[in-house]
C-alpha cells in the first residue's frame, strides 16, 4: 500500500477514536523535515464544529496516533496542527519490499478503467510540425502511466484525413503522376502542400478539378478514393517515422481518422435534431447553448452541419465521441489537444451529456496544453518564419546532443556518441515539455534543455548512470540486505522514494505529467546530497554499506521506471 494511504488510514482511525469520524482530515508531507515527516491540518475546524478546545482535541488525537507502530511521535505544534514522525523501521521494511518487487511496490488500480486517449492527431494534409509535438509527448506519457497503473488504455490518433484540402492534394497528385514526379514530390509533404496551393491559386482549371475531386471523394468515387488513400498512407508513413524517432507507443492500429466517421455524421445530426437539440438556422443545423454565452450575451452556436449539407470538425467529434463510448467502451475519455480548442471541447461534452450519449459515469476531459514558443517569445518558427518540421527538430536534437557528449567525453567512438546522443537528445526534448505545467506556454530553448545541470533530462539520465556506476564499482553487491535508516538524509530519501505511487496516482487523476518529472528531479537532487554526505562503498560497517546500496538501488530503479513512464530512455553509462 502506498505510504500516504497508510498514514492516512492511521490518522482516520485516530479521528474516529477521538469521535471526529466524519471530519475531513488534511494530511500532507511536512513542509519542513526538521519538524516531522507528515503534518495534519484541520483539527481546528473539527474542534470548532464539535465545540471542543482545539489544543486538547489535538493532543487527544496525537496521543492516539503515538500508539501506532507506523508513528514514532505525534506532536501538537499549534492549536490545530499535528506533526508526525514516522517510524524508521517501518519505512525501512517498506523500502525493502519496494526494492525487491518488480513493480517497486506500486499496486495496480483497484478500479481499473478503460481510458481512451486522443493524442498526436495531426492533420495529414501537411507534414507534422512542432504544434503536434506536445500532444504526442504528453499523450504518450499519460498512456504509459495509466497503463502501468493497470488501466486499459486505448490510444486514438484522430488524424485529419478529410476535408476540402484533400481535393486539391489529390488533383496535384494526379498531375505529378502524369509527369512521373509523384514519388519525388511526396518525399516532402510540406513542399507538396505548398506546390499544390500555388497551382490552386494560379490556375482556374486546376482549382475546378480540385473542387470536382472533393465532390467525388464525398460521393465515394472509387478512383478518387484510391488516390486519396495513397496520399493518406504516404502522410501516415511520414508520421510513423516521427513516432519512431520519438519512441512513441503509437502505431497504425491506433489511427482512427476523421474520415472513419463519415457514415455516422448524418445520423448524428439527425438524432440531435430529433431530440430538439439541433435546430435550423439560416440553412445550417445548429445547437444553441445557453451555458456558453458569446460577447453579445447570446447563446453560443455550435454548428454541426453547414448550409448545403457539408459537415465540420464538430460533427466528426460528436460521432467520434459516441464511438469511443459505445464501441470502445471508454469510461474515461481524454483529449490531449491544444488549449485553443478548449471551448470546442467544453461545448462538445455539454451537448453529448444533454443528448444522453455521455453518461454521468463516464468522464470526458480536455487535457489542454499551451503553445511552444521561441526564445523571442513568439510561437516557435524557423528564422524565415516558416513552421518547423518535427522531423528536422528531432534530428537537430540528436545531432546537438551527440556533439555535446562527444565534447564531454572525446574517447567515445562515433557510434557510441551517436547512440548516447539519440537517447539524450530525444529525452531532452520530451523532458523539457513534460517537466512544465502543460497549461502554460513554454519556451523551447536548446541550451537549457540540453544542460547537464538543473531540471533537465540529461541531468536525470546522468544521475541514473552515477547510481549504476556505484554498482559497477561495488564488487558483488549483495542482492538483498537489511535496511537501516539512521541518518536524517537516509530517512528523507526513504520517505521520498515511498511517495512514488502517490505521485503516479496524482498524475493519473490530474493528467499533469510534470508532477512526475518534478518528483524525479527531487529524487535525483536528494541522491546527489546523499552521495556526498553518506559514504556508500566506503561506509563504516559492512551492514551500513549493504543498506545504503539497497537505497541506491531503489533510487536507480525509481529514476529508470519514472523516466520510462515519461517515455524517456536511460543509459547504463554516458
Ligand atoms: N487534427 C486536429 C488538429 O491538428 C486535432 C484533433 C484533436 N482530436 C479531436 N478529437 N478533435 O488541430
Amino acid at each position: 500500500m502506498k505510504l500516504h494511504q497508510k498514514v492516512a488510514a492511521e490518522v482516520e482511525a485516530a479521528f474516529v477514536k477521538a469521535q471526529l469520524g466524519d471530519y475531513p482530515i488534511i494530511l500532507q508531507p511536512a513542509k519542513n523535515a526538521d519538524f516531522g515527516d507528515y503534518q495534519i491540518n484541520g483539527v481546528m475546524g473539527a474542534a470548532k464544529k464539535t465545540k471542543q478546545n482545539p489544543r486538547e482535541l489535538a493532543q487527544r488525537v496525537a496521543d492516539i496516533l503515538t500508539s501506532s507502530d507506523l508513528i514514532d511521535a505525534a506532536t501538537v505544534a499549534g492549536p490545530g496542527f499535528i506533526n508526525l514522525r514516522l517510524n524508521s523501521n517501518q519505512l525501512a521494511q517498506q523500502i525493502h519490499h519496494a526494492v525487491n518487487d518488480s513493480r517497486l511496490g506500486i499496486s495496480k488500480s483497484a478500479t481499473p478503467q478503460t481510458v481512451v486517449i486522443d493524442y498526436s492527431s495531426p492533420n495529414l494534409a501537411k507534414e507534422m510540425h512542432v504544434g503536434h509535438l506536445r500532444s504526442s509527448i504528453i499523450g504518450d506519457s499519460l498512456n504509459r502511466i495509466l497503463s502501468f497503473l493497470g488501466h486499459e488504455v486505448i490510444p486514438q490518433n484522430h488524424v485529419g484525413d478529410w476535408g476540402t484540402q484533400f481535393g486539391m492534394l489529390v488533383a496535384y497528385l494526379v498531375e505529378q503522376k502524369q509527369s512521373g514526379r509523384a514519388d519525388l514530390e511526396l518525399a516532402d509533404l510540406e513542399q507538396f502542400y505548398r506546390n499544390a496551393k500555388v497551382r490552386f491559386d494560379e490556375d482556374e482549371t486546376f482549382a475546378n478539378t480540385a473542387r470536382e475531386y472533393v465532390v467525388k471523394l464525398q460521393s465515394g468515387d472509387e478512383q478518387v478514393l484510391t488516390l486519396w488513400r495513397q496520399f493518406v498512407q504516404t502522410s501516415l508513413a511520414h508520421a510513423n517515422t516521427v513516432y519512431q524517432k520519438l519512441g512513441l507507443k503509437l502505431n497504425n492500429s491506433h489511427v482512427k481518422g476523421e474520415s472513419a466517421y463519415n457514415d455516422q455524421l448524418q445520423s448524428t445530426v439527425d438524432e440531435l435534431a430529433h431530440q430538439g437539440l439541433a435546430v435550423d438556422s439560416q440553412g445550417a443545423k445548429v445547437v444553441f447553448l445557453e451555458e456558453f454565452k458569446n460577447q453579445d450575451d447570446e447563446p453560443a452556436a455550435f454548428i454541426i452541419q453547414k448550409k448545403g449539407g457539408g459537415f465540420l470538425y464538430a460533427s466528426t467529434d460528436l460521432a467520434c465521441l459516441r464511438y469511443r463510448i459505445n464501441q470502445l467502451h471508454g469510461n474515461r475519455l481524454l483529449y490531449v489537444v491544444d488549449a485553443r480548442q478548449s471551448l470546442h471541447f467544453a461545448e462538445l461534452f455539454t451537448i453529448a451529456r444533454k443528448a444522453g450519449w455521455l453518461p454521468d459515469t463516464t468522464q470526458a476531459e480536455h487535457v489542454p496544453f499551451g503553445t511552444m514558443m521561441g526564445k523571442d517569445g513568439k510561437p516557435f518558427k524557423t528564422r524565415s518564419g516558416d513552421t518547423v518540421k518535427l522531423i528536422t527538430l528531432l534530428d537537430e536534437a540528436v545531432s546537438r546532443a551527440s556533439a555535446l557528449v562527444k565534447a564531454k567525453n572525446p574517447a567515445l567512438s562515433e557510434e557510441e556518441a551517436a547512440h548516447i546522443g539519440q537517447v539524450v537528445g530525444i529525452g531532452a526534448i520530451k523532458y523539457a515539455d513534460l517537466s512544465k505545467n502543460r497549461t502554460s506556454d513554454y519556451v523551447f530553448d536548446w541550451d537549457s534543455m540540453l544542460s547537464f545541470e538543473g531540471n533537465t533530462a540529461p541531468y536525470l539520465q546522468y544521475a541514473y548512470t552515477r547510481v549504476q556506476s556505484i554498482f559497477r564499482k561495488a564488487e558483488n553487491p549483495p542482492q538483498e540486505a537489511q535496511i537501516t535508516l539512521n541518518e536524517p538524509l537516509e530517512k528523507q530519501l526513504a520517505l521520498e522514494l515511498l511517495r512514488f505511487e502517490d505521485v503516479l496516482n496524482n498524475v493519473a487523476d490530474t493528467a499533469y505529467p510534470h508532477y512526475l518529472a518534478n518528483y524525479l528531479y527531487h529524487i535525483a537532487t536528494l541522491f546527489s546530497r546523499f552521495y556526498e554526505s553518506c559514504p556508500i562503498l566506503k561506509a563504516n560497517t559492512e551492514a551500513i554499506r549493504a543498506s545504503r546500496l539497497q537505497l541506491a538501488r531503489l533510487i536507480g530503479l525509481t529514476l529508470k521506471e519514472g523516466l520510462a513512464l515519461l517515455g524517456i530512455d536511460t543509459l547504463e553509462a554516458m
